[in-house]
């Protein structure tokens, strides 16, 4: 069953979050529903220069401002289609912003494109390969829809995944000629949003099937609380709408064959576990205390990960006796305020400000318990690592992070169910009521032993969702 996935990352060619874990991840795990993924990814210089026997398949004259044309490949067991577009593309610095962090200012026009080629080999411009279904994910691919609809003539069905609302794609006005949309789609049943056109409206809006990354999440935004605006039309389109929770690439995430860990260990042999205890407080300069619990960050550093509040935690932190590894980068405010904990508590607060693969196992594999604090959370992948890698995910209770640890209260316990700890609202007074359950846990060993075999026999695979996916594709034809 033939579908194209578009996205503008994917794990492991270009990635700044979860997404691109995703990207990466389910078109592996649908091989085994016999759904059969193309990914279709802008040709960034950083995916182009991954690519080995690369092919042309389709040429565009004209895309958006100069040339372009797709090139077919396979890469760590992906087959993908990459548009190659230097117009749009072929600049120094990440996806969405320039070296120096500032958003490309011709962002809408350079997706728009990434969404114009999916809409066209959605139409069939490849030969010999005609999606059944094209899944959009995130505001960037949002508009492939909105090409698919206005375009007349026969389709393919069409799936929309949202995987973060505060990320919108809103472009003015005056765009909508340059982004070759007819001016019959400028209203509130298309792609008009607030004045101007909303990439992630139209994908919302105009998608035969939506999903979230997360039951709760599907719920939360509803709501006008945390609907951002859009929970409005959510709410219209809850007939459409599936919650599906993400997974992780059990691969990858493999404490039991990790390139990255000193000693293997998985929830048969646990005590594997402390050698990476020992490299991490190493590696990080963290005193030598085998009997204080660290606790590990690894995030972006950003208010929705609610890292401000951690900040404000610190001094309850170290109360109990815990020690904190942060690994991370995100606002300047927050990075600054890290780097000052660290320098103000050597030895007890180590931080490292940048993006660090290896560190990240490292992290996942040698603290106890890994903070996720977050004021909204769509899924989040780094409670799903931590829970396999037996580090107790402590997390706010919203979204995926609600749906995926099982807190250890009394009952939980007394069932044997725990798989970590639970905190609501997202304050800096709850987290510290988290870090004081967490403590007296920490105090009775054999307790905290039986929530983190608990914890690494939980199930974090895409098998389930993978088939969820799969039969909303079937049926959509
Ligand atoms: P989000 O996509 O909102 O940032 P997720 O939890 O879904 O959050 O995914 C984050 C992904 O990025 C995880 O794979 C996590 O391990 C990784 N990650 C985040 N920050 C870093 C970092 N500084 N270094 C290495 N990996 C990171
Ligand atoms: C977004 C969300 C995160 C989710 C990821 C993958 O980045 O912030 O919660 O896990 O997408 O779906």
């Amino acid at each position: 069953f033939p579908v194209l996935s578009v996205a503008s990352e994917c794990f492991p060619l270009i990635k700044t979050g979860g997404l691109a874990d995703v990207v990466g991840a389910l078109p592996l795990a649908l091989e085994a529903e016999a759904v059969a993924v193309r990914t279709l990814l802008p040709g960034y210089p950083a995916v182009l220069g991954r690519l080995e026997g690369a092919e042309p398949v389709h040429g565009f004259e004209d895309l958006f401002g100069g040339p372009a044309r797709l090139l077919s490949a396979r890469h760590a067991g992906l087959d993908l289609l990459v548009l190659d577009a230097p117009h749009l593309f072929d600049r120094a610095g990440g996806p969405y912003a320039d070296p120096r962090g500032r958003d490309w200012p011709d962002n809408p026009q350079r997706f728009a494109a990434l969404s114009w080629a999916a809409a066209a080999i959605g139409r069939g411009a490849l030969q010999g390969w005609v999606p059944r279904v094209v899944h959009a994910h995130d505001w960037q691919a949002g508009l492939a829809a909105a090409y698919l609809h206005y375009g007349g003539g026969p389709r393919p069905g069409t799936v929309f995944t949202v995987h973060n609302l505060a990320f919108q794609g809103w472009a003015p006005a005056y765009l909508l000629n340059e982004l070759r949309l007819p001016s019959t789609a400028f209203n509130i049943e298309g792609v008009e949003f607030f004045g101007g056109i909303g990439a992630l409206k139209a994908g919302l809006r105009l998608s035969d099937r939506i999903t979230t990354v997360s039951p709760t999440y599907a719920r939360e935004i509803a709501t006008p609380e945390e609907g951002m605006g859009l929970d409005g039309l959510i709410r219209t389109r809850a007939g459409a709408m599936h919650g599906i929770l993400n997974g992780i690439d059990e691969a990858a995430w493999n404490p039991a064959a990790d390139p990255h860990l000193p000693t293997p260990f998985d929830a048969a042999h646990p005590e594997g576990r402390e050698s990476s205890r020992t490299a991490l407080r190493a590696r990080m300069g963290l005193q030598d205390e085998p009997d204080a619990p660290v606790l590990g960050v690894v995030s972006r550093l950003t208010g929705q990960k609610g890292m401000d509040l951690l900040l404000a935690c610190l001094p309850a932190l170290l109360g109990h006796g815990m020690r904190l590894a942060v690994l991370g980068a995100g606002e300047p405010a927050l990075e600054a305020g890290f780097r000052k904990a660290a320098a103000a508590h050597p030895g007890r607060i180590a931080v490292r400000i940048g993006y660090d693969e290896g560190l990240a196992h490292l992290i996942q594999a040698g603290c106890d318990a890994l903070l996720v604090p977050s004021r909204f959370e769509p899924c989040g992948l780094t409670q799903l690592c931590a829970l396999r890698y037996g580090a107790l995910p402590v997390v706010a209770r919203v979204g995926g992070l609600a749906d995926t640890v099982i807190d250890a209260n009394e009952a939980a316990l007394a069932v044997g169910a725990a798989t970590g700890l639970q905190f609501a609202p997202t304050t800096a007074a709850a987290l510290e009521g988290a870090l004081a359950r967490l403590s007296t846990l920490w105090a009775d060993r054999p307790a905290w032993k039986r929530v983190q075999t608990n914890a690494m026999r939980a199930p974090v695979g895409w098998e389930r969702s993978a088939a969820r996916y799969a039969d909303l594709y079937r049926g959509l034809s």
